[in-house]
């Protein structure tokens, strides 16, 4: 009994924090199982393990001990602000895209606002000012119109502006072409062709600071090959303005490191290894700083969205498992024919058969899952959708005016609300209906 309750756990564990203790156990999160969870904040619910969070940041920074770094945390990923003051309060930066991100930063660890990069092809006036009046660490910018904004803005507000050119390196990489990001079609970073010129014309400007060179080629990558090409390409970059007498302190090497959503074996650890040394190797003669700004491979694997079956519908041949968790809450799957693993919270016996696990959102698209082969489920059984921590609830919506789901936070033997179920209040709450007749 004791192996077979290691052959069920090893399927899903190692590299996540959801495991079953005992064959006869339900799933749980580190020491707190998720039928407890969830009958106490209900579901959809989100549920994250701080230690593995924190893991997942300290692997990335042993795994570029060796030189100046910062890890910058992508808030997109995940922005709750109990995740980013656990992670700032371990020394993390972050990559932020908007003055939304830069106020979550500035609620959850304002100490930390002297480590925060600003990436985004779209910054508008009133964002740039918001994040030179806090005073962070670099602008990536991605156009040469930014860059000009940025200057008259850090004129008009008397403070210089640190930044980086986003350059776009042109390498191929595969994932998917929603997430793929460094070719020269796509809208992201400036053509690395054109970037010395440009660097050339900001010396002179008192309000400019050079200060770096950013590259981010796209997310969910396996391979740290075309990450160290692309760090390749930055480095020759520095060395041209270095030549050109323009020191650069700073190289951002960007976020995408991928992790394994079919495979919870996969070692995380190795891959790290792998990507560090590529990024190394590519980085030779650069002695300044490097930033990294993973976000999925820090959050990904330590969350789930728990769900109710609601029904089991057979139509035709298909069976249909309906959660209560729908593609507003986790649109993965529907918006990149994303895989997420699922498991029942507590296994029933009995033959896998093929389902197809959906939402109760009036669209086909709607799904988790289909044809997948899972153990029997019943209504009012949970199941859980697994390495859903990153870009799960960040993306979620209101659509079909849903409120949006709980989160919780597993830190050791006690787990805390880290963020309440809306209710149709707060739905209905910035709306007008019209003007009284
Ligand atoms: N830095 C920049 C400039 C980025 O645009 C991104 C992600 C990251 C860092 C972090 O990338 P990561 O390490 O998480 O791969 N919603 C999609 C992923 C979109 C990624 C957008 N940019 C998904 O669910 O797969």
């Amino acid at each position: 009994m004791f192996l077979e309750a290691n052959l069920t756990t090893a399927s899903i564990e190692s590299s996540r924090p959801f495991h079953y203790p005992t064959a006869k156990s339900a799933l749980h999160c580190g020491k707190i199982s998720l039928e407890s969870l969830a009958r106490k904040f209900g579901t959809p619910l989100y549920v994250y393990s701080a230690d593995q969070i924190l893991e997942r940041l300290q692997l990335f920074q042993q795994a570029f001990a060796g030189r100046h770094h910062l890890v910058c945390y992508a808030v997109k990923a995940n922005s709750s602000l109990a995740i980013l003051k656990l992670l700032a309060e371990k020394g993390a930066g972050f990559d932020i895209v908007s003055g939304g991100e830069l106020e979550r930063v500035l609620a959850a660890a304002p100490e930390a606002i002297d480590r925060v990069v600003f990436s985004g092809v779209g910054k508008t006036t009133m964002e740039i000012d918001q994040a030179l009046r806090a005073g962070i660490l670099e602008f990536n910018v991605e156009s040469e119109a930014e860059l000009e904004l940025l200057a008259a803005r850090a004129r008009k507000l008397k403070t210089k502006a640190r930044f980086a050119l986003r350059v776009n390196p042109d390498v191929f990489t595969e994932t998917h072409p929603y997430i793929s990001t460094g070719l020269r079609e796509h809208k992201f970073g400036i053509d690395i062709r054109q970037a010395l010129q440009i660097y050339k014309r900001s010396v002179g400007n008192r309000w400019l600071e050079a200060h770096g060179v950013s590259v981010h080629i796209g997310s969910q990558i396996r391979s740290a090959e075309p990450f160290g090409a692309a760090m390749e390409r930055a480095n020759k970059l520095v060395r041209q303005l270095d030549n050109a007498g323009i020191a650069i302190n700073v190289v951002d090497a960007g976020g995408g490191l991928g992790i394994d959503y079919h495979d919870g074996g996969f070692d995380p650890a190795a891959k790290l290894t792998e990507y560090a040394s590529a990024l190394n190797q590519a980085l030779e003669g650069f002695t300044g700083r490097l930033l990294l700004e993973p976000g999925r491979f820090i959050v990904a694997q330590a969350g789930a969205l728990v769900a109710r079956v609601l029904h089991v519908k057979h139509n035709g041949a298909k069976t249909f498992v309906i959660t209560d968790a729908a593609m507003n809450d986790l649109i993965r799957p529907a918006l990149y024919q994303a895989y997420h693993e699922i498991v029942p919270v507590r296994p029933r016996a009995g033959n896998a058969r093929d389902v197809d696990v959906v939402g109760p959102i009036c669209e086909t698209g709607d799904f988790f899952a289909r044809d997948r082969a899972l153990k029997p489920l019943r209504p009012g059984d949970l199941v859980a959708l697994l390495d859903a921590g990153a870009y799960g609830m960040a993306q979620s919506s209101n659509y079909n005016s849903r409120p949006r789901a709980a989160e919780v936070l597993v830190e050791g033997r006690s787990a805390r609300l880290i963020r309440r179920r809306e209710t149709v209040v707060d739905l209905l709450a910035s709306e007008v209906v019209g003007p009284k007749s």
